[in-house]
């Protein structure tokens, strides 16, 4: 016997007050149906099923990569009715696990235990206790503390709306006994809909055994509107907080941090307030980031200080480099060993080596500096001329005076030295001074000031 899972993401999502369908809002910038996706996949089961309605092409083009049977739902009739579209596909030998699409912290080994737990002829139920359950299937139990059904918000009596113990909609049944009983679900309710947690009373009319498993609620936080999707990031991302705590990571303040793809950190990392880690990050040990940098998709050394404000894309940094504060690393930029980078420098696929400085004020476009080179403040590499863009060379110890502009292609020699002021067209021999035309320089005296003209 193998496993089928099939996840219900039908629904328009009513309460999100969205045009985007709910499964495809973003925490921590995965789309809320992704995350449930990957939690199912890690139980390697023989079928994963997504059912899809609202706006499913949408759905479907955003998820594409994902490894899933895509089954659709024309009308959104609940969701009993959405499970029974995937009677047909399914494996009548399995296991099902049904889960909902709006449920995104569920972890997989919690669905494991699970699923591990209940056995083929038992109708197994993850259930929850919430301070407050409103909105959600209340868990009806008898004297004995069995589970007899669920009953739904907008059909709770006054005493059913004080349970705590809450439907958290997912369950463990074989496939042939979803067969028989799906059909049997009626929709005489309060929103005309065919509920899934009905099959619970049917189930119990055969003398299946329903078994209820109490988990902790934290994992199986629903999202219905905007705010629960935000406390749910919120909760995310203290969890990510926690394991690089855990692992030896200090963060200035645990609530402000964004991770919103992987971050790996070595030992004795430190991490400054509202930073925001994008795509997959590497840090290396001893490093000092932020406070409120952006960084994405890069590789960082050791011992390396990156200091506030800035935006650092696709960049790989050596050790001990230092960074802004306001400096700016775009894609393909790599700096060795040593390098810094200062205050308003944007730095664009080049490559800045060992001890080299751009310190400030600079644009290094489609560059190669060589090693212990000095970029003077206001150095701008000239890499485009409307059409293509052209590399510049710069030689290991070259000394380039402020405000130079480097028109591309050109290569500076090593230990060439550039006047302050120059605009260098034509390639540099090494170890000599270079500049350009200077124009002269006068002094007017006895020279007035303006002033201002009193109203
Ligand atoms: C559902 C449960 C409720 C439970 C809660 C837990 C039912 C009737 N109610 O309520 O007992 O406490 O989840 O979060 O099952 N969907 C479809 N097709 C449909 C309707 C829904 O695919 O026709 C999907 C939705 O996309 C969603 C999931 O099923 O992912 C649950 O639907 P939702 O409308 O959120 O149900 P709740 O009111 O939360
Ligand atoms: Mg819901």
């Amino acid at each position: 016997m193998s496993l089928s899972i099939i996840i219900l993401a039908a629904g328009q999502g009513t309460r999100m007050r969205s045009k985007l369908p709910k499964v495809l809002h973003l925490l921590a910038d995965k789309p809320i149906l992704e995350h449930i996706v990957l939690a199912a996949k890690k139980l390697q089961p023989e079928q994963i099923f997504v059912v899809y309605g609202y706006q499913g092409e949408k759905v479907k083009a955003r998820l594409s990569h994902l490894p899933v049977t895509w089954v659709e739902q024309k009308e959104q009739l609940g969701t009993g009715h959405a499970t029974m579209q995937v009677l047909p596909s399914l494996n009548p030998k399995n296991k099902v696990l049904i889960l909902v699409g709006d449920t995104p912290l569920i972890s997989a080994q919690t669905l494991q235990e699970f699923v591990a737990s209940i056995a083929l002829e038992n109708l197994g139920i993850i259930t929850t206790k919430i301070a407050n359950p409103f909105g959600l299937g209340r868990v009806l139990r008898d004297d004995q503390q069995k589970i007899i059904g669920i009953v739904e918000e907008k059909d709770t009596t006054e005493n059913q709306r004080k349970i705590l113990e809450i439907n958290t909609g997912i369950f463990a049944v074989s496939a042939s006994a979803l067969a028989r009983w799906l059909p049997q679900v009626k929709n005489q309710n309060s929103q005309g809909e065919y509920y899934l947690p009905d099959i619970i009373p049917l189930a119990i009319k055969e003398g299946v055994q329903v078994m209820g498993k109490e988990v902790a609620s934290q994992e199986v936080q629903g999202i219905n509107d905007r705010v629960q999707l935000a406390n749910l990031e919120r909760d995310l991302q203290m969890q990510k907080a926690q394991q690089l705590m855990l692992s030896g990571v200090t963060l200035r303040d645990p609530a402000r941090l964004d991770i919103r793809g992987e971050l790996f950190c070595a030992e004795d990392v430190t991490i400054d307030v509202n930073t925001v880690f994008e795509g997959k990050v590497q840090v290396g040990a001893n490093s000092v980031i932020g406070p409120s940098c952006v960084i994405r998709d890069s590789v960082i050394g050791e011992n390396v200080t990156i200091r506030s404000h800035c935006v650092i894309e696709n960049a790989v940094i050596g050790n001990e480099c230092v960074i802004g504060p306001f400096a700016r690393l775009r894609p393909e930029s790599e700096l060795a060993k040593g390098a810094h980078i200062g205050n308003f420098v944007e730095i664009k696929k080049s490559l800045i080596g060992e001890n080299s400085k751009v310190n400030h004020l600079s644009y290094i476009g489609d560059c190669v500096v060589g090693n212990d080179v000095n970029v003077g403040a206001g150095t701008i590499t000239c890499n485009y001329d409307g059409a293509n863009k052209h590399a510049t060379i710069i030689g290991n110890e070259a000394h380039i005076g402020s405000g130079t502009m480097l028109v591309a292609p050109l290569n500076i020699g090593s230990r060439a030295t550039i006047g302050a002021g120059s605009t260098v067209v034509s390639d540099v021999p090494a170890d000599a001074l270079t500049l350009t035309h200077r124009l002269d320089q006068r002094t007017v005296n006895g020279w007035q000031r303006p002033e201002k003209k009193k109203k």
